[in-house]
Parts: C-alpha cells; structure tokens; sequence
C-alpha cells in the first residue's frame, strides 16, 4: 500500500476527506504524515482525531527554505513516505522537495487553472463575475499553481449564488474530485 504525506495549512477539510475514503475503503494508501506550516491549524486536530502523526513547523523558525524543507524530507524519509499530495498548503514547494519527490506531489486548487492561480481563487472568480469555475488537480513544480494538470471539474456560477455558496459548491467538488484523482493515481 502507497504511504503518503499530506500537506496542509489550514482547516483541512481536502484533508479530512482523504481519511475519509482512506477509513471507507475507497482510496488505497496509508496517511503516513500531516506536514503543517500552521501551528493551531484545525488540520493537525484532524490528525489526532485519526491517530496521523503530524509534523507541525514554523517555517520562520528556519534560516532558509532549504533548510526547512531539509527537516520534512528528512521525517518523510524516516516515514518511507513516497508520495505528497497537498492540500490547502499556502507555500510554494522549494528545490529540496521537488528533487526528492519528482513527479510525485500533487496539489489542489480551487478554479479551472490556468485561471485565478494563488490565493483566494474562489474570491477571484467570484468579483470577476464569471459564469463557470472549477476544481483542478495538477502535478506540482516550481511556479505557483502551475505544472501539468491531471483532473479539472467544472462549477457553475449561478445568478443568485453568494461567495459562500460558491465556497460550498466548490468544497463538493474538490473532496470528491481529490479521492476519486488519487484513487487512480494509486491504482
Ligand atoms: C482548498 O480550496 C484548496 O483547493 C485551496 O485551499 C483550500 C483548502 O481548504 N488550495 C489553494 O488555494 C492552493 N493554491 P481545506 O483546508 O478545507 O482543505
């Protein structure tokens, strides 16, 4: 079974539906690591809440991005952890970890990239008042929310939606779309 780490900074709710699918059967991997750069995230209390050991760091306790990064590969490798997906993780992935995990971290993001990449993308679509968005799964690079994509889902926009309708129809899509993409990822 693939052991996997994932990534998060936040509520954890990409996170939590991977434990999900992983506790249904529905997603064949074992969650060996939570890796957070938030600590009091609700993510770390999902953690616990499913005995996942986390590694909770503050990033600015470090001299450089090389030297954080240097302490997760160094837990991921302890863990034989061979695939990262991430998961609401607000920080761009350094040389240490790409070069590691080539080809094997996966991100979510909240809008049919090459649309509204960075943060708030759920904001941005909505103030640009378009009509359709989306969910998109994407192998991981360099750049910010760039790199090949694997998996788009489309939402639409109605009329009468509020941002935080949208929120939620966005949140729908993702967790599904995250399980069902890793599940044939992992097949
Ligand atoms: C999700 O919407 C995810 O797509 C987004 O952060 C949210 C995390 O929610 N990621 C990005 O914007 C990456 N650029 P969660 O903590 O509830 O899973």
């Amino acid at each position: 079974m693939k052991k996997i780490a994932v990534f998060a900074s936040g509520s954890g709710t990409n996170f939590q539906a991977i434990i999900d699918a992983t506790k249904e059967g529905k997603l064949d991997c074992e969650i060996s690591l939570l890796v957070c750069d938030q600590p009091g995230a609700k993510c770390i209390e999902r953690a616990e809440q499913s005995s996942i050991p986390a590694l909770v760091l503050s990033p600015k306790e470090f001299t450089s991005k090389a030297e954080y990064e240097a302490r997760i590969l160094q837990e991921l490798e302890e863990k034989q952890v061979e695939f990262i997906a991430l998961a609401g993780y607000m920080r761009l992935i350094g040389k240490t970890l790409l070069s590691s995990f080539e080809g094997k971290i996966v991100n979510i993001h909240p809008s049919l990239l090459p649309s509204f990449p960075g943060k708030d993308a759920i904001g941005q679509a909505f103030d640009a008042k378009v009509k359709v968005t989306g969910v998109t799964i994407h192998y991981v690079d360099e750049g910010m929310d760039t790199g090949p994509i694997i998996a788009q889902e489309a939402v639409k926009i109605d009329e009468m939606d509020t941002r935080y309708d949208l929120q939620k129809k966005i949140q729908k899509v993702e967790h599904q779309l995250y399980v069902n993409t890793l599940s044939n990822l992992f097949q």
